[in-house]
């Protein structure tokens, strides 16, 4: 299976680290390949932090090229990454991590007997609904169970737009997208029968975990 997102990972210049999200007026947002397959200091803190969250197995929910599943196996939290792209997937296997080629709102393992699902580094965008993505995702969760999820500090509310991937000259078809600032994130929770339990901020970038 291959989708849009290969194109972020597989494009030399994607690799370099010049990789844009690109609305329908044309406005460009940079998209941090380079942070999602090499990692940073600001990434390692809050990854520190969410193995500290993590009391079970997680399910990393576009797991993208997997540093996140590698970074909490490291930390002995069982994770299995789940990504829709077979670029990722095999990426996050080559770091000896598990990965499925799956779409997150289709079949996956261990539906109702996760203890933690992630939506971090963008993911809450996944599908261009954010309560729909965060219902699906409640729905992996055994009873107590938490998701965390990561929210856009420079966002305010919640926002669909269609979008694609731009890597040079090189774009993609449009999809469906979402972005959730820090303020959306109460009615996040309250519409999938949680609460934001608590929230970790690590120079520009915001976690929360939702607990039931
Ligand atoms: C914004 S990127 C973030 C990558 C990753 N979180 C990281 O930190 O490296 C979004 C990821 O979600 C994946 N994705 C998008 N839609 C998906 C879907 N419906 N099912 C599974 N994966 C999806 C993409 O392939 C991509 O790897």
């Amino acid at each position: 299976m291959t989708c849009v997102w290969d194109e972020a990972f597989t494009h030399p210049a994607a690799r370099r680290g010049r990789c844009d999200l690109e609305d329908a007026s044309g406005n460009l947002r940079p998209l941090p390949v380079h942070r999602w397959v090499h990692g940073d200091r600001d990434d390692d803190l809050l990854i520190g932090t969410i193995a500290g969250w993590c009391t079970g197995p997680a399910v990393d929910l576009g797991c993208g090229p997997g540093r996140v599943v590698e970074a909490l196996l490291q930390r002995g939290v069982p994770t299995l990454g789940v990504d829709g792209a077979t670029t990722a997937v095999a990426m996050t296997r080559a770091r000896g991590a598990a990965a499925i080629t799956r779409d997150v709102f289709g079949d996956l393992p261990g539906e109702g007997r996760w203890s933690h699902a992630l939506l971090l580094d963008g993911n809450i965008g996944i599908g261009g609904d954010p309560h729909r993505l965060v219902r699906r995702a409640a729905r992996l969760l055994a009873a107590g169970g938490s998701l965390i999820v990561e929210v856009d500090t420079g966002s305010a509310g919640w926002e669909r737009r269609a979008t694609r991937i731009r890597t040079g000259s090189v774009v993609t078809e449009w999809f469906p997208w979402s972005t959730v600032g820090p303020d959306a994130l109460p009615g996040l929770a309250e519409r999938a029968g949680r609460r934001v339990h608590r929230t970790v901020t690590v120079g520009a970038r915001m976690c929360a975990e939702l607990a039931p």
